[in-house]
Parts: C-alpha cells; structure tokens; sequence
C-alpha cells in the first residue's frame, strides 16, 4: 500500500506498540499516517524538552508518549480574596478567557475584593458489594467491620492520620436496584492532598477486611454467607467538599456602560441572566461553561484533575434534579450581590503537584497555599470570570472582546509583520473581524 492511501486514514493497527523506543512510535506515527512522514517527525521532536531528565519525568506522566503538547500559560493579576491579593496562573487555550478574568478582578479588587470561605472538605469513597445475608447482619456489626477495618488498614492511615486527615465516617447504604446489593460509603479527610491514591488504597484494604470479617468462622456460623465485592473506588463526587464566594458593592457603583445604560439597568439585565440559567438547560450549560472557563484554568495550571473538577460541579449543578447555574445574584436595595457555592476537590500536595515543574511554580507564583486557599482562588477566577462573561452578554455582547482576540489569532495564522498587526488593530476596531475581511486588509496594505 502506498504512503498516500494509508496518510490519515487510521485503519492501521499495530500490536506491541507501547514497546516500541520513543523514536520507534514516532516513525510507525509519522509513516503509516501522514503524507510527509520526515517534516512531522522533524516537527514532533522539536517539542521535545531540550534537557533530557525533563523529557523523561513528563514522559512519565502518561504512556505512549511521543512529545509535548504546548499551551499558553498565563497570568491574571490583582486578584484580592479576603484582603489578600494573588496573581493567577492559568493554563487555557481560548482567547478572551484570561483577558476577562484579569479584568474581573480589577474591578473587585476597586470594589473590595472577593469574600471567600470554606464550607467543607470532606471527600468521599465508596465500597460496593453483594451480600446474600439479612441486611440487620451487617448493620448490627457495622461497628465491628469499622473496627477491624481501620485496624487493618492501619498503616495506610497513619501518615494521614499525623497530618490531622484520616477516616472520618462509614456509612451502610442500600438499594434495591440490584438484587443483595450493598454499598458502604466512607468519608475522609485529606488535608492539602486531593487525596485520590489515599482514598483508593484504605478502599481496597477496607473491601478485603470486609470480605475476612464475613467469611470468618464466627461470623458465616452466624450468617451462613459471604460477601462479593464488586468494585472500591473514591467518589468524584464531593458536594461536601465546598467552597462560597462572592463580590458585593453598591449599584451604583457598578461603573458606567455603553450607550447610556445606568447601573440599575445593568444590575437587573445582570440578575435576569442569572434566573434564565437558573431554569433553562441551554443557558445553564454554557453559563457554567463560562465559570468552568476560569476554574480549569487554574486547575491545569496547578496539575489538579480537571476532569474530576468538571464531572463534581455539573453534578452539583443539578443537585435538585434540574440542571442550574452555579452562581446567583441578588438585588437588594441599592446592593448588588454575586455568589457561587462549588465543591472544588483540589490538592496542592501529592499527586503532580510538585512534580509538574511549571505546576511547582504556579503553586510558588500563589505563594504555595493550602487546598482550602486553593479551592477559594479557583473558585474566585470561576466566579469573577462569569462576572465578566454575564457583563459582556447583557451590555456589548460577547463577540466585541472575542473578535479581538481573534484578529490577533488571524494575524499570526497570516504571518502579518509587526507593522501590518498595529495598523489591523487599528483598522478593526471599527470593521468586522473575520478571515476573509483580515486577509483583505493585509492584502491591500502590503
Ligand atoms: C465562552 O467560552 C463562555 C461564555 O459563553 C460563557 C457564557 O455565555 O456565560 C461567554
């Protein structure tokens, strides 16, 4: 088969690739998938770290790798939470983003900052398993389980227990749903860490310890029974794990607005968007979007799990059954006020935390806070973000600030000079911003 009818296509299957040297995956890649196998190659291993031991610790991030994929990183200064004021980092590839959180926080940080406090910070896991036996079997000897459990796993738990986390709860749960299926629901406390690998490993110890208790002689004497464990694993979601946020000032202090809007006018324009994503799907989703935009951002740049961040507040979102906006506004008097209530399960040890090195440095850039300092700045960027975002909608519209960062994107794409970039920035603040009319403008300035 030649080159060309293979590029692109994705037909080929390969066994034994993860075996296969770096340089090994890149050459069956750049061979059997693209037309100009050696531009690729070239251009793959330009990514590459140029110190080695580098190339090797992110190479031990994941599996398979072949080489780096860049992303902006990017600052958002004067962020003022609780009268502390932080330089965000955030790692984000959608223009406008960082430009609207910066902006946000300006703005608070002149109208007193952002009011932050932590509501919880418990995390979850759960041990699923079927039990052929009476159900008051294992509630009468949850106790004794608990016991043995934390006895068992005791060596898991001690680092933890030294930093004042641990196990804090068990609790039985059942559900008809399946035939003898039971669940036992554990809470923690990880202090700074995210705490996944903690989680999961006294899980896996409790599941076993479980298992002994029921299958020991006394016991299935008793009960005549044995317990089949169906999986242990941490629960992502962690609505117990939150964080409140929220900006407040006098409306009219809101500022001033284009084509003569008040700031009462803005206010009320502002509270509606919110009721509208309070109630309607659509909106909600692209309005979380909006907060999320900022939170994973941070997120990312801290080498947190942005997944797990993600799947937790969209659940949290639709908490009562509807999905909602996660933020709210009130209009009280002459007082505006904008909140958000978010779980955030994040960590600032462990994990790649400290071994991402720009993750080290963001967290050094944040003045290496705790979890809980962290999950109040992720949620303030999402917060202060959103307020941007609903500002942008309810006066100008969103495109005016996005086609600006666009055109930059545009010109760049073009390869415009220094010269051609100032006079397009000009020439488009009062032209409309597309491919077509920037690619006329430079052809008709060369
Ligand atoms: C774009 O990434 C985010 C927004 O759509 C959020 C929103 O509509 O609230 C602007």
């Amino acid at each position: 088969m030649s080159k060309m009818q293979n590029s692109g296509s994705g037909s080929k299957s390969i066994s034994g690739f993860s075996k296969l040297s770096k340089r090994g995956k890149i050459k069956w890649i750049v061979e059997n998938f693209f037309r100009d196998p050696e531009t690729v190659m070239h251009e793959l291993t330009s990514y590459w770290h140029k110190n080695e031991d580098q190339q090797k610790l992110l190479d031990g991030f994941s599996e398979n790798t072949i080489t780096n994929f860049p992303m902006p990183f990017s600052v958002a200064p004067n962020l003022m939470i609780n009268g502390k004021i932080y330089v965000a980092p955030m790692v984000i590839e959608e223009s406008s983003v960082v430009a609207a959180a910066s902006a946000g926080a300006k703005f608070w940080m002149d109208r007193g900052g952002i009011r932050a406090k932590i509501l919880g910070t418990e995390k979850l896991g759960q041990i699923h398993f079927l039990w052929n036996g009476e159900e008051e079997f294992l509630r009468s000897n949850l106790h004794q389980i608990k016991v043995k459990m934390l006895l068992d796993a005791k060596e898991i738990i001690s680092n933890m227990d030294k930093r004042g986390g641990g196990v804090r709860d068990f609790k039985l749960i059942t559900n008809q749903t399946i035939p003898h299926y039971y669940q036992i629901l554990v809470s923690f406390e990880t202090c700074d860490s995210m705490g996944a690998n903690f989680i999961n490993s006294c899980l896996e110890s409790f599941a076993q310890s479980l298992e002994l208790f029921c299958s020991s002689n006394d016991v299935s004497l008793q009960s005549g029974y044995e317990v089949e464990i169906l999986m242990s694993i941490l629960s992502n979601y962690t609505p117990e794990c939150l964080v409140r946020v929220e900006l407040s000032c006098p409306i009219s202090e809101l500022g001033e607005f284009p084509e003569g809007m008040s700031a009462r006018e803005f206010a009320e324009r502002f509270y509606q968007a919110i009721q509208i994503a309070k109630f309607d799907t659509h909106r909600a989703v692209t309005h979380n979007k909006g907060i999320f935009n900022g939170i994973d951002a941070v997120v990312l740049a801290t080498a947190n799990d942005f997944r797990a961040v993600e799947a937790c507040g969209h659940a949290y979102a639709a908490r009562d059954g509807q999905y909602r906006s996660l933020s709210d506004c009130s209009l009280e008097g002459d007082q505006f006020l904008f909140f958000m209530e978010i779980p955030l399960a994040l960590g600032t040890v462990g994990g790649l935390t400290a071994l991402h090195p720009i993750a080290k440095r963001s967290l050094e850039l944040l003045g290496n806070p705790t979890a809980q300092e962290l999950m109040m700045i992720a949620a303030s960027v999402g917060l202060v973000q959103n307020f941007s975002a609903i500002r942008s909608l309810v006066t100008t519209g969103i495109q005016q600030g996005h086609m600006k960062m666009h055109l930059t994107n545009i010109l760049n794409q073009f390869q415009a000079t220094e010269q051609q970039k100032s006079k397009a920035e000009e020439h488009f603040k009062t032209h409309k911003v597309s491919v077509q009319s920037v690619r006329q403008f430079l052809n008709s300035t060369q």
